[in-house]
């Protein structure tokens, strides 16, 4: 880890962390910048395995398991977090996708059924996480920071992926909110909002889309996490309600011939 930010001591949530692709590193780099982390996800096994190799480097981890769509077990995360911690100082909501969890259509294609699991793993769960650790900041009085993990879809175009890119625009839109609403309260909530990163979802497409990147290059989990470690630490205390975007230039490129 050689991002900027120190997390020393910041007990620290990661809902979806147990993922094999930004999720686990950034608990990895939470670990490392020196914070106690507890590691929530769906996958009981993958949040456990992410917890036992902190804990075998030698940091404080913590396994937690549930369900983002359920209130309760959402909840139930962010309760047991701060038991276990002793509190919470920082939230970092990493589950959301698009086509991990349903087609890539059209958007007149898309079912109902379809656009409201998208909004529900990107959007919603995020709002009720958010209210949930705003109330527990506020209980506290000691701050604290929240770290959404959206996507450029969150304000470019998202063709075939209408659902993911309106959601991811809500989360960007809450982390506005949040930083004019709490800013006195010593709260902050910013966005890492990644390009082509390369993880599972996008491995079988990854050849194609690179021509499309000034950068050449996909994105790593690793430069996602050490953006999301900043946006966390104290370092970055005067930032709020930001985006830092990592897409290797897709985003400002012009629409001039190159
Ligand atoms: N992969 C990319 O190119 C890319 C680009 C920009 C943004 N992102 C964003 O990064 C984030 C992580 O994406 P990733 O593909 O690296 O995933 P990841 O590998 O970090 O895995 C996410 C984790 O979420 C867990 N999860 C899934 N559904 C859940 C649920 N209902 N409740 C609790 N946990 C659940 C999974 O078990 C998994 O462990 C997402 O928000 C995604 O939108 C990804």
């Amino acid at each position: 880890m050689t991002g900027v930010g120190r997390l020393d001591g910041k007990r620290t949530l990661v809902i979806g962390g147990g993922g094999a692709g930004i999720g686990r590193s950034i608990v990895r780099s939470c670990a490392a910048a020196g914070a106690a982390v507890a590691v929530a996800d769906v996958d009981a096994a993958r949040a456990t395995e992410a917890a036992e190799e902190l804990l075998a480097a030698g940091h404080v981890a913590h396994a937690l398991s549930g369900d983002v769509r359920s209130r309760e077990q959402l909840d139930g995360m962010i309760e047991g977090a701060a038991e276990r911690l002793g509190g919470l100082d920082v939230l970092i909501t990493v589950v959301g996708g698009q086509v991990a969890f349903v087609p890539a259509v059209r958007l007149h294609e898309m079912a109902d059924a379809d656009w409201d699991t998208v909004y529900e793993l990107n959007l919603r769960y995020v709002a009720r996480a958010v209210r949930r650790v705003l109330r527990l900041f506020l209980e506290q009085g000691t701050g604290g920071a929240v770290v959404g993990i959206g996507s450029v879809t969150g304000f470019m175009a998202a063709p075939m992926q209408a659902g993911y890119g309106a959601a991811k625009a809500g989360l960007h839109s809450l982390a506005r909110t949040v930083a004019a609403e709490y800013a006195a309260d010593g709260i902050r909530m910013n966005v890492v909002a990644g390009g082509a990163i390369s993880t599972a979802v996008n491995a079988g497409v990854a050849a194609a889309w690179v021509p499309e990147i000034p950068a050449g290059r996909y994105g790593t989990s690793e430069e996602m996490a050490a953006a999301a470690v900043y946006l966390a630490s104290d370092e970055a205390r005067y930032v709020t309600g930001q985006q830092i975007v990592l897409d290797g230039g897709v985003s400002v490129r012009g629409p001039f011939p190159q």
